[in-house]
């Protein structure tokens, strides 16, 4: 994550899609049958074999074996506990300013699961709800962990991707391949297929100074690569609904408000959630004001938060709406040796992680025909 730039513009390309239309709040029921995250989940002990978290508190940097270590625990984690997601990379090289002409390795992982009719009709049939962070780390200053930064908001999606995985399979049919015909489940809201995926991206933090072109290479990749003819989507940029993007999270009391005029009925979905998860008394944090406090203002009364420089910048270049969880301010440790383990909020992060899977739950449309 980098500094707030004052003088890189917003440009929202897309044009106010018909996404708004209403899509059935997830029933309260839904909520309650949310499996919280287990203790051991977010432990940052490295010597809990179960955590989702603590294999990621190491130096993440690209080229380095502890970024290969994070990798590693991605693929297992998603092999043996996901087996339906379907894995994928786009791995490039690219010099740094700190590295001179060496070549350094960038790959993202891609972690796809969409209904299984679209998957048998062939490639870019599905819409997907597209959920990011990066798993990289920044070269400096030397043994930097970024745990808020984003080894937790990692860990939070790979929890995400396990608890809405036990809907999906539901509402979707069997493990086995699921339901050949096309039914109305996982029909979205405008009528289309509804997949998720989420998106590990590496080469954010750059090793001394970000450029523009950093992030660049899956957004560009995506773009260049033409579906067949028939698909639905034109490309997979093309099947991106909405970008949500996490990051800095897992300090106490953030505040993450609405950025973007386009997105913010989206944001609006996510605070009620919120709003509601905390009624129910499924969050374990109590703060003052709420993670996403902008739920109640109109999309013209909020103010221009500027524009914060992250992941979504080529992806939203290119079209996407961006639905970005980050805090302003930053969180005390960012960028510090402190942003580690024993700095994190857990709780925080626990309710993260139960904010994100309830989103996830209400856009698949989980809930339909529940109550
Ligand atoms: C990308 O790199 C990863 C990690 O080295 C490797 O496992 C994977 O096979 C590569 N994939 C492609 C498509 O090049
Ligand atoms: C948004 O809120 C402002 C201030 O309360 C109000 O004047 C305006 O009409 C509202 N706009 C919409 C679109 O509801
Ligand atoms: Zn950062």
């Amino acid at each position: 994550m980098r500094l707030l730039s004052t003088t890189t513009p917003v440009v929202v390309l897309l044009p106010l899609l018909s996404l708004t239309t209403a899509y059935t709040p997830l029933p309260d029921s839904l909520f309650s049958s949310i499996t919280p995250p287990l203790p051991t989940d977010f432990d940052i002990l490295p010597s809990q074999p179960l955590s989702l978290l603590s294999p990621l508190l190491i130096p993440r940097v690209p080229g380095t074996p502890g970024q290969i270590r994070a990798q590693e625990h991605f693929i297992k984690f998603f092999t043996k506990n996901l087996p339906e997601w379907e894995i994928s990379w786009q791995n490039s090289t690219g010099t740094t300013p700190v590295t001179g002409d060496k070549q350094v390795p960038f790959q993202n992982i891609i972690l796809r699961r969409e209904p299984p009719w679209t998957k048998k009709r062939g490639p870019g049939q599905a819409s997907l709800l597209t959920l990011v962070a990066h798993y990289d780390s920044k070269i400096e200053p030397k043994g930097f962990i970024g745990a808020t930064d984003s080894a937790g908001p990692c860990a939070v999606l790979m929890y995400t991707a396990r608890e809405i995985e036990k809907e999906l399979v539901k509402m979707w049919g069997a493990q086995d391949g699921g339901k050949v015909e096309e039914g109305e489940e996982g029909k979205g809201k405008r009528g289309e297929d509804v997949g998720v995926q989420i998106l590990l991206l590496d080469g954010e933090e750059a090793f001394d100074r970000w450029t523009d072109t950093d992030s660049l290479s899956l957004a560009q990749h995506w773009e260049a690569n033409p579906y067949p003819a028939m698909s639905k989507f034109k490309n997979p940029m093309r099947q991106i609904s909405l970008f949500v993007l996490l990051d800095l999270l897992g300090s106490a009391s953030p505040r993450v408000p609405s950025y973007f005029q386009s997105t913010h009925w989206a944001y609006q979905r996510m605070a009620s959630i919120e709003g509601r998860m905390r009624q129910m008394g499924i969050l374990k944090t109590s703060p003052k004001e709420p993670f996403l406090p902008d739920g109640g203002k109109n999309s013209t009364q909020f103010e221009s938060q500027g524009f914060v420089g992250d992941d979504h910048v080529p992806f939203m270049a290119r079209g996407a709406p961006v639905l970005h969880l980050i805090p302003t301010p930053f969180p005390r440790v960012w960028h510090t040796m402190e942003d580690d383990g024993e700095h994190l909020d857990i709780e925080t992060l626990r309710d993260w992680a139960m904010l994100v899977t309830g989103f996830v739950l209400e856009w698949m449309d989980v809930g339909k025909g529940k109550s």
